[in-house]
């Protein structure tokens, strides 16, 4: 068994700007279950946002951050975060990243900066519309050349270790991970002074989604699971633009086309966002989101259609030539032709509640990126604020723990198990995976989507039960393996986000539902929910 200073679940961009500072402080472990690259990170488009302009200044970051949460954002944590962001920039500009814009002698770059919905100036650095590739590419180099981090690609972690688990009462601690390496199926066991979870989202959990096969919310199900604090899982963030594709999968239209001016038609080609909201295209997300389902299923057509053919052809190949070349190879030549779009889950507002430092309710753990829940996002995350604040949490967690004393000695006495596999058949019964996971997906995106009823929740929350009865046999009695260990983590997601819906009786942010339909004072505070029986 091996034991690090840091175990850092994930290599998105949270994950791998942690590690990057921790190596300098101690040893560090980074486990992760695809492909060191694969992330949300990775398909990020339009960038991140960040106060660099002369025109622009903090507290206009802080107001539309304010206004897009939609009264639930914690006003410290949106102001401390918005201000680190320069800093955190400009490390990743020394890593290497580069964003658009002409260098200027000192400072920062004079950037190209972007537009996107909800921001009243333009404050997005991008690197044309790949921006999370440039940012992944260049940290993936920066850990891969840095001596004090050892990298564990395809490895998942399962569940976190806890003194409690372990039977100690008087105290709790989460102090080490069992880690399946998926080309052996050997289970290993790791121990740590600091754990940090960098695991991403859970867009995988429903049926349409911009997120990769990685986003299936494993990092939450494991804080769950180990007794820590998850918040606001009600507020799952629809992104409005999707292409609308049989052979596309889940290809983003970033927000920045809109930002750049394109327009959203209906089937008669009417310009229907203008009298929804007077921001029209670039109206915070949720609104738009909503707006685009009101508008299919009032007309029954299947997509709607963003129009950028106003602009020169020259100026949208050149900004976003990764659209560009991907709906050209499905027939559609953005210059020329309107974009069918369709909404599909983007974003967990919610997650494992931490501190402005990454710090969970749970000692030892900490929960950075899109995984944790400082209280930035509130009801609905501002566009291109999530890349900000993982930059931003890794490195504020990464002061904070290594100046934060170790426990005493005896915890590092305790005798961790070795993982114990069920009767250890091989699961042949791919096909009941399968299914679930399936079904999961398609009761979350028909009951728990942009549009919700208390009896529909109520019906998703019956059907998730039994699911993850059934799930729960399959993982004592068989060997596990990455499919059956996702599918239960999506199940107990899935779990997560029913249960927070059904306990905010009111309509906020991405929370709409037509029992409730207006806001609530009462209602106006973070849903917190934690195991009882951890
Ligand atoms: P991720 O980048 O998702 O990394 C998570 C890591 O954890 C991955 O390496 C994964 O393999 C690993 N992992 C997960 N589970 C396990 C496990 N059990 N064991 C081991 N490893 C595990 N945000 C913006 O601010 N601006 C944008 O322009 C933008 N565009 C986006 C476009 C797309 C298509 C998508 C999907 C998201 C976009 N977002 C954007 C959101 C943003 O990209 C993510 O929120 C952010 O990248 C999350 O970073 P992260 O490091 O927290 O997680
Ligand atoms: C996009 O490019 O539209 C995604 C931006 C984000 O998710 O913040």
């Amino acid at each position: 068994m091996k034991h690090y200073d840091f175990v850092v679940i994930g290599s998105g961009i949270a994950g791998l700007s942690f590690a990057l500072k921790a190596a300098t402080f101690g040893s560090v472990a980074i486990i992760t279950k695809s492909a060191a690259h694969e992330s949300n990170t990775r398909y990020a488009q339009g960038g991140i946002a960040c106060v660099t302009s002369a025109e622009d200044s903090f507290e206009l970051h802080v107001q539309d951050t304010l206004e897009a949460g939609d009264g639930l954002c914690d006003e410290s944590v949106v102001r401390s975060i918005v201000t680190d962001g320069p800093g955190r920039v400009r490390e990743l500009i020394e890593i290497g990243v580069q964003f658009d814009g002409r260098p200027q002698p000192t400072g920062l770059p004079k950037l190209d900066l972007g537009h996107e919905g909800g921001h009243s100036m333009r404050r997005i650095l991008h690197s044309k519309d790949a921006t999370g590739r440039a940012i992944e590419d260049a940290l993936v180099e920066a850990a891969r050349m840095s001596p004090g981090i050892e990298t564990l690609a395809n490895h998942m972690a399962i569940d976190l270790i806890t003194l409690r688990k372990l039977g100690h009462v008087s105290t709790d601690r989460c102090i080490g991970v069992y880690v399946l390496n998926e080309a052996t199926g050997e289970v290993i066991t790791l121990r740590a002074n600091h754990i940090v979870l960098a695991t991403g989202g859970c867009g995988r959990v429903y049926l349409h989604t911009t997120n990769p096969s990685v986003a299936s919310g494993d990092g939450l199900a494991m804080a769950w699971r180990a007794g820590a604090k998850i918040a606001n899982m009600e507020f799952i963030q629809f992104h409005p633009t999707c292409l609308y594709h049989p052979g596309a999968g889940s290809f983003l239209i970033s927000e920045a086309v809109r930002g750049e001016g394109a327009r959203l038609l209906n089937q008669q080609g009417e310009r229907f966002m203008l009298k929804c909201d007077p921001r029209a295209e670039l109206a915070p997300r949720d609104i738009v989101a909503r707006a685009i389902d009101a508008e299919m299923k009032r007309t029954g057509a299947k997509c709607v259609h963003l129009d950028i053919t106003h602009k020169p052809a020259e100026f949208i190949r050149d900004r976003f030539p990764t659209i560009y070349q991907t709906c050209l190879r499905f027939g559609i030549d953005i210059t020329r032709s309107p974009i069918p779009v369709v909404p599909a889950a983007h974003y967990q507002c919610g997650g494992v509640l931490t501190d402005v430092s990454g710090s969970s309710s749970l000692p030892g753990l900490s929960a950075i990126g899109e995984v944790g829940c400082t209280g930035l996002h509130g009801a609905n995350r501002l566009a291109s604020n999530s890349l900000l604040e993982a930059l931003v949490l890794a490195h504020r967690c990464c002061g904070k723990l290594v100046s934060t004393p170790i426990p005493d000695p005896e915890v590092w006495q305790v005798h961790l198990p070795e993982w114990k596999s069920g009767n250890v058949q091989d699961l042949d019964e791919g096909v009941v995976i399968s299914h679930n996971w399936e079904e999961i997906r398609r009761l979350m995106w028909d009951y728990v989507g942009i549009v919700r009823t208390t009896k529909r929740l109520q019906r998703a929350a019956t059907r998730l039960r039994n699911l993850q009865q059934e799930i729960q046999e399959f993982y004592w009695n068989f060997k596990v393996s990455t499919d059956l260990l996702e599918l239960r983590n999506l199940a107990t997601v899935a779990g997560l986000i029913v249960d927070s819906a059904l306990l905010r009786r009111e309509s906020r942010g991405l929370h709409f539902t037509l029992d409730f339909p207006g806001h609530s004072e009462d209602q106006r505070h973070p849903t917190v929910i934690q195991r009882s029986d951890p």
